[in-house]
């Protein structure tokens, strides 16, 4: 069934009744939109039922059914640029809790941003920037969420898990935005004087902190201890008594 706006909206609380939010049955990428379109003033909701170029990170692509999954890009005006990366620490908390508080299904972070159980992902995150000048920036944060579809292409069936999958329920796309998009908005806003509890919550969410774990940056793996993910969200590897650190790639946990 088609996503429903008019449910999504009378489920936010009152300070979101505002927020601008548009709805495609068939677009291109979210993201992709709110990139090109540059022009935004005013937080937006971009949401859509089908994408035929979604996109993930490292230039994948995004797969998803039409009308069974979440898929949708919050686009923020002007976040400052010391902001931005903690961005990668309030959106996966938002989105875990919020799974938690509805389903009560308690998934884990894969740093950076992915939510995962038994290995399997559930949901990305892309994060994309719009540097406006040396302070500010416009942002545009892509989600796609593994919601109701069961059955997955072959070429990410082992990767891949929905919620609907787990609980065996089928969960209504738009009481699970709601939370979502109240919470990300309830976390952004708190920012300023929150980000210490934002960062605790994200660790303890956090898969692989202590464990033996493989890095893939740049085409090269990096096999060694997680010792941290710092306030500035780059991951801490501890190899031998070297201690190098990444702002981006992706790992493989080795030992649980
Ligand atoms: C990843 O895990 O690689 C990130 C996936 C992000 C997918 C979402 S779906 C909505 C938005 N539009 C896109 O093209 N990508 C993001």
């Amino acid at each position: 069934m088609k996503f429903n706006i008019e449910i999504l909206r009378k489920n936010l609380p009152e300070y979101l009744h505002t927020l601008q939010i548009e709805y495609f049955e068939k677009i291109d990428s979210t993201n992709t939109y709110l990139l090109k379109r540059k022009k935004f003033d005013n937080e937006i909701l971009v949401i859509t039922d089908f994408q035929t170029a979604g996109r993930g990170r490292f230039s994948r692509s995004w797969i998803s059914n039409p009308a069974e999954n979440l898929m949708f890009s919050i686009g923020l005006p002007s976040i400052k640029v010391s902001d931005l990366s903690k961005l990668s620490f309030l959106v996966p908390l938002s989105i875990q809790e919020s799974i938690a508080e509805v389903l009560e299904l308690n998934l884990f972070i894969k740093w950076p941003n992915d939510l995962i159980i038994d290995n399997k992902k559930v949901c990305g995150i892309l994060i994309e920037t719009l540097i406006e000048n040396n302070e500010n920036a416009k942002v545009v944060i892509g989600i796609g969420i593994n919601v109701n579809q069961v059955e997955f292409p072959a070429e990410i069936k082992m990767r891949a898990i929905s919620l609907r999958a787990i609980t065996n329920k089928m969960i209504s796309r738009e009481l699970l935005l709601a939370k979502i998009i109240s919470k990300i908005f309830e976390y952004l806003n708190s920012l300023p004087y929150n980000f210490e509890m934002i960062y605790e919550k994200y660790k303890n969410k956090c898969t692989g902190l202590g464990k033996k774990i493989s890095l893939l940056f740049n085409d090269k793996i990096y096999s060694g201890l997680l010792n941290d993910i710092n306030k500035s969200g780059e991951l801490e590897l501890l190899i031998g008594d070297q201690k190098l650190t990444f702002n981006s790639g992706e790992i493989t946990i080795l030992k649980e």
